[in-house]
């Protein structure tokens, strides 16, 4: 059966003994429409289960950092470009994946109604866990709903800048440089 998570109304009222999420909450919108959904068809006494990331934790932290833990002064122009590009594609304040935290999960839980809501929460700062390529990076992006890099700069920057941006780029990549940020929630509350 398909439906919006926000949207059940294939399934009647309490008429599910559990429901559990993996990296959905973060694409939807309306949340809290959706925890509301959540409630209504389990059953009293029945279980909500999620893990989702949160992504806010990846956020760079300064105007010369990335969020892979490069130093980016040496590039900086072309960096702000790209910068700037991405966080008008997705902005964090209203884009469904960037606009909450781990504190607005276990409220927008709460306030759905559920009797009880329990939350842990991970958060990471390490080395890459395997070491990647250039072209790889470069042929990544960050989520499935942008540009990869490379589609990036083919866009905003000329064929010299971004000869020069890979240039700087490569051995960073290749080195032991970059520290990963990751932050993810697991969330269970009962009805
Ligand atoms: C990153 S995938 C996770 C897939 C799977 N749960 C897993 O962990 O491998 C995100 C999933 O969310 C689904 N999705 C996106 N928006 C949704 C919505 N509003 N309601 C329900 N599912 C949605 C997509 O169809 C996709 O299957």
């Amino acid at each position: 059966m398909l439906a919006p998570a926000e949207d059940l109304s294939p399934l009647a009222d309490q008429s599910v003994a559990a429901v559990t999420t993996r990296s959905v909450i973060i694409y939807v919108k309306p949340k809290q429409r959706a925890f509301q959904e959540f409630l209504r068809v389990l059953r009293p006494g029945d279980r909500l289960s999620m893990f989702e990331p949160i992504n806010r934790f990846n956020e760079a932290r300064a105007a010369n950092i990335s969020h892979e833990g490069f130093e980016m002064s040496p590039v900086i122009d072309n960096y702000r470009k790209l910068r700037e590009f991405y966080t008008a594609l997705q902005p964090p304040d209203t884009d469904p994946m960037l606009d909450f935290d781990e504190g607005d999960l276990i409220d927008v839980a709460n306030s759905a109604g559920f009797r009880s809501v329990e939350l842990d929460y991970h958060a990471e700062i390490a080395p890459p866990k395997e070491s990647r390529s250039c072209e790889h990076a470069l042929r990544s992006a960050g989520n499935p709903r942008i540009p990869t890099l490379e589609e990036a700069m083919h866009r905003l920057l000329t064929p010299d800048e971004i000869e020069r941006y890979t240039d700087y780029m490569r051995p960073l990549y290749e080195s032991d440089a970059g520290r990963s940020r990751n932050a993810y929630a697991f969330l269970w509350a009962t009805k």
